[in-house]
């Protein structure tokens, strides 16, 4: 029996990788460099099965090939705005994607950002490898408490709850909330939890704001200059939802005019490009995309890839199946 022809459009650990090889036709991005959507369209009518990340853009003009071999894109990461899963719809393509088993990672490096920026460690950083500390006194980069502060999630899936989890267990936070539909009330009572109705019913109660909400055009831009406005003053903003969901030039005003204490981000609108606005700010942390980048979660997903390709190809339902 003929094996599917799968394309992974960038490196997987190599664990995964070994196990896709021996079940399927694999075809590997040798340089590991984005495909073009020319590339992707291309391959469209080659593989039974593309194997996406969020640096695939696939918009609607990658479906429009005539010989469409391709019937499942099976994403490698819990976020999917990347593709047009309308297009892959209209066209009787199966969307699949990675969840849970990054919330936990992800949640961590919320809380690292947090912690970062609120302490000033990037800052501190920055000054001992300049060489440019003198040593310890009463008023050197003091910070903001952490520990018993109010902390606003938006978006209350799986990776909000995991960050409530977090910060009211581990740091005594007050947790409000603020999700597009109704959070069940046992799940509140777990974190001590309010929700309120809207992001512009949050942002006044916090000291720190994280996004969990999903991204993609209807979020674009969800925290703009106004949004911005409404937050406390000294308050921090930390994101590691998708850069789209942030302005990111109002947010870079924010910072330079301390209208907020500061932020911490994970995702950027254009990756890998950073807006130079940004770079100078020093009450801001940055990191690289690297929620789920800790070896056991970037192998969880590889593996759940694979049951979700497994259960498609023997014509079972794959088990996250979102278009
Ligand atoms: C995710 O899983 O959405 C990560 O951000 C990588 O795409």
């Amino acid at each position: 029996m003929t094996r599917p022809r799968i394309l992974a459009t960038r490196r997987w650990p190599k664990a995964v990788e070994q196990k896709l090889a021996e079940l399927f036709e694999l075809t590997l991005n040798a340089a590991d460099v984005p495909l073009s959507e020319a590339d992707l369209r291309d391959a469209m009518g080659q593989y039974d099965a593309i194997l996406p990340t969020v640096t695939d853009r696939l918009p609607a003009a990658v479906f429009d090939g005539s010989a469409a071999r391709t019937r499942i894109l099976a994403n490698y990461g819990v976020g999917y705005a990347h593709i047009d899963t309308e297009a892959a719809k209209a066209r009787g393509i199966t969307v699949t994607n990675t969840p849970d088993v990054l919330s936990e990672c992800t949640a961590d490096i919320a809380m690292t950002l947090m912690l970062m920026v609120a302490r000033r460690a990037g800052e501190g950083e920055r000054e001992l490898r300049d060489r440019r500390w003198t040593g310890w006194r009463p008023t050197h980069l003091i910070g903001t408490k952490v520990s018993g502060a109010t902390l606003g999630i938006i978006g209350f899936g799986r990776i909000g709850q995991a960050m409530a989890q977090r910060a009211h267990f581990g740091f005594g936070m007050k947790i409000v909330v603020q999700n597009r539909s109704a959070v069940p009330a046992e799940v509140l009572a777990r974190y001590n939890a309010v929700q309120v109705p809207t992001i512009d019913d949050i942002l006044p109660q916090c000291d720190f704001v994280s996004l969990h909400c999903p991204g993609g055009a209807a979020n674009r831009h969800l925290i703009n200059a106004q949004r911005l406005d409404l937050m406390r003053p000294g308050a921090f903003l930390i994101n590691t939802a998708r850069g789209e969901v942030v302005d990111e030039l109002a947010l870079a005003q924010a910072l330079w005019f301390g209208t907020i204490g500061g932020a911490g981000l994970d995702v950027f609108e254009r990756e890998p490009s950073i807006p130079p606005e940004l770079l100078g700010a020093d009450n801001l942390v940055m990191l690289p995309h690297l929620g789920s980048a800790t070896r056991e979660t970037r192998e969880a997903m590889g593996f759940r890839v694979l049951e979700n390709l497994d259960a498609f190809f023997e014509g079972r339902a794959p088990r996250d199946r979102v278009a």
